[in-house]
């Protein structure tokens, strides 16, 4: 073989084998190796007496027929809701109390989806109901790494691009 022969075959040698470390690395991304799994992102500020109340107004007014909190929600709805997990990185109780007390919900934040599946008003429940609510689901909060990865996700999805912080 003559000397430029060699490094041609030098050179897709380089390539192929730059690939398969690529791979390699890529394959052991976060999630399938447990040293670099951060963990659950999700995790609440709440006093243990707050957490307690506002889990039971959850319950008893059936939010998890819609939302999901801590990943779990009815098994038989079906209405595409955002998640209560880390909604107090998005809004703050003052928000949360005039959305919970609105007459329509849908002022505040409008809706695409059918009126059935819209979030509906609490604006009968007692106030103090109310209040507590707001202080519990702004006490839901999300990890900055995973809201930061969320964004750069979508972007990617969204634009085909690079995402640049
Ligand atoms: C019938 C389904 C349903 C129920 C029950 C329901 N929600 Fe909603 N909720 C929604 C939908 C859908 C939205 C998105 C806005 C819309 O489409 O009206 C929403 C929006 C929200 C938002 C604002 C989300 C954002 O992006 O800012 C919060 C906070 C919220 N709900 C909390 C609750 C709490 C707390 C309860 C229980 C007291 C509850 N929801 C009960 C369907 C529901």
């Amino acid at each position: 073989m003559k000397r430029g022969e060699w490094a041609v075959l030098a050179l897709i040698g380089l390539m192929v084998g730059g690939v398969m470390v690529r791979n390699i690395l890529t394959t052991s991304g976060p999630g399938t190796d447990p040293a670099k799994d951060r963990g659950i992102p999700f995790y609440t500020t709440a006093s243990p007496d707050l957490a307690r109340a506002g889990a039971d107004l959850v319950r008893q007014n059936q939010c998890r027929q819609c939302h999901s909190l801590w990943s779990v929600r009815d098994m038989m709805q079906a209405v595409p809701s955002p998640p209560l997990d880390g909604m107090g990185s998005l809004r703050d109780e003052a928000w949360l109390f005039q959305y919970f007390s609105a007459s329509n919900p849908q002022a505040v934040l409008p809706s695409r989806l059918k009126p059935e599946y819209r979030m509906p008003s609490y604006k009968d429940l007692p106030e103090a109901d109310r209040r507590t609510l707001a202080r519990y689901v702004a006490s839901l909060k999300v990890q900055d790494w995973y809201l930061e990865e969320t964004r750069k996700t979508e972007f990617e999805k969204l634009t085909g691009k690079d995402y640049k912080p």
